[in-house]
């Protein structure tokens, strides 16, 4: 595995593999790497022909009372990680790399962006996300990208950016890993606490409680989010949001008709966590978005 840090490397070696017939998958990370980003690793690497994870805290997407700063960052032990996916290059760029002087785009979703952790953590978030990963398309070319499912509302503003913009990427979303307990991986997951820890797992049944609800023949929102709602107060989290949302277009659900986002983001202790199941408005499995790890 090679470790890149200019944009011009990277394009040197993505255009070899292309000019020998390689297809080039890209898995975007911030680093701080757990099963669910081994998971994409290993999807690209099944996938395609060379595979570029590209490692970067990006700043932008970060409002300034958020956690930047002490983002868990471990490059050494994420380069073991990759290297042992099999992953070709490991692209992790300086900020002045990605925004030298003088840079002045941005790339705004309207709409989509305006709700759930758009509004929770401001326009800046989403902003920040669509324009270091339309930059990281313009960079590496990718056939495909692949993201986790568990940033539910990140897939869909990506698949917008791509839509909007014409760009010739396939966008795969990998289904959530959770820990044997249920908690979905998350790299902020290290901020938990004995007590935060084991209270965080009420995100993940409290979802299961509402899609139980649904199971049972019961279509109503309300009563769907108010059984979800109780395994949180149970727990003692006040959720920053917990909605139901169409799984495409992300307007509130009043009743499951088709299929369904539930959502969940909360502050548990130090960390601020979010979750999501798909409901299927058909009844049909697969609504945790689970993966073996
Ligand atoms: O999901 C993440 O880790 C980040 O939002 C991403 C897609 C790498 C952009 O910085």
């Amino acid at each position: 595995m090679r470790i890149l840090r200019t944009i011009a490397e990277v394009r040197a070696a993505v255009g070899a593999a292309r000019g020998a017939g390689a297809s080039v998958g890209l898995v975007p990370t911030m680093g701080a790497f757990h099963e669910g980003h081994l998971s994409l690793m290993r999807q690209a690497r099944a996938e395609t022909g060379l595979v570029v994870v590209s490692l970067f805290v990006n700043p932008t997407q970060f409002a300034p009372n958020e956690d930047l700063s002490t983002y868990p960052r471990d490059e050494h032990r994420d380069a073991a990680l990759a290297e042992a996916e099999g992953v070709d290059i490991l692209f992790a760029p300086s900020p002045a790399e990605v925004y030298p002087d003088g840079f002045a785009t941005n790339v705004h979703v309207a709409g989509l962006t305006e709700v759930l952790d758009g509004a929770s953590r401001g326009a800046h978030h989403f902003d920040g996300v669509a324009t270091v990963v339309t930059k990281l398309f313009g960079i590496v070319t990718p056939d495909v990208a692949y993201f986790g499912q568990k940033d539910a509302q990140q897939v869909l503003v990506v698949r917008r950016v791509v839509r909007d913009l014409d760009l010739a990427v396939r966008i795969e979303a990998c289904p959530i890993v959770r820990e044997p307990d249920g908690l979905a991986m998350s790299s902020r997951n290290v901020y938990l606490d004995a007590d935060a820890r084991a209270r965080a797992t009420a995100l993940n049944r409290a979802l299961d409680a509402a899609e139980a609800v649904l199971g049972s023949g019961e279509h109503g929102g309300e009563r769907i989010l108010a059984s979800a709602r109780a395994v949180l107060v149970d727990a003692s989290i006040d959720a920053e949001y917990l909605e139901l949302r169409d799984a495409e277009t992300l307007q509130p659900v009043r009743v499951v008709e088709r299929d369904a986002l539930l959502l969940v983001a909360a502050r548990v202790g130090a960390a601020r966590l979010i979750d999501n199941h798909l409901l299927r408005a058909g009844g049909a499995e697969e609504s945790r978005g689970e993966a073996a790890a």
